[in-house]
């Protein structure tokens, strides 16, 4: 799917996002190599610390479903659910780079943070996740 589409899922699973202690409302589309989309958003929670960010959500649907090969992800978040325009990129956090790495390829797995479906960066998952600890560096077990 190209960048413009698969933004334009994130922007429609920003939608659901329940964000009522932040206020900033995340939506993610992951693309699998064999062509299907995992959207996402972020769920939040009243004890803060159950709270899920929108790129895991999607990942999350698409493990439990038994989709493990990815090509992207696009990511869009901000605060105000109705704005047209995002004012920010919304990068993953650090959690969420750590879930991408564990299924991913850092230097072939594209993120995209998008303000709109024309306004976007593409950086792979090494670029925004150097010197990472992942199983395709370590030998474990
Ligand atoms: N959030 C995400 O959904 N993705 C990120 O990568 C960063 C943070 C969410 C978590 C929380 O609901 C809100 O944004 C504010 O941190």
């Amino acid at each position: 799917m190209d960048n413009k589409s698969l933004i334009k899922s994130a922007l429609e699973a920003r939608k659901m996002a329940y964000a009522p202690y932040s206020n900033f409302f995340v939506g993610a589309a992951l693309e699998a190599t064999d062509g299907r989309i995992f959207t996402g958003c972020n769920i939040e929670n009243i004890s803060f610390g159950p709270t899920n960010c929108g790129e895991r959500t999607a990942f999350f649907k698409a493990i439990s479903e038994g989709c493990y090969d990815f090509s992207k992800i696009a990511v869009v978040g901000g605060i105000n659910s109705g704005a047209e325009k995002l004012e920010t990129f919304a990068f993953p956090c650090g959690v969420c780079r750590q879930v991408m790495l564990e299924f991913c390829d850092p230097l072939t797995f594209k993120v995209i943070v998008a303000k709109s479906e024309d306004d976007y960066e593409e950086y792979t998952l090494a670029e925004i996740m150097p010197h990472s600890f992942s199983p395709r560096n370590q030998k474990l077990g």
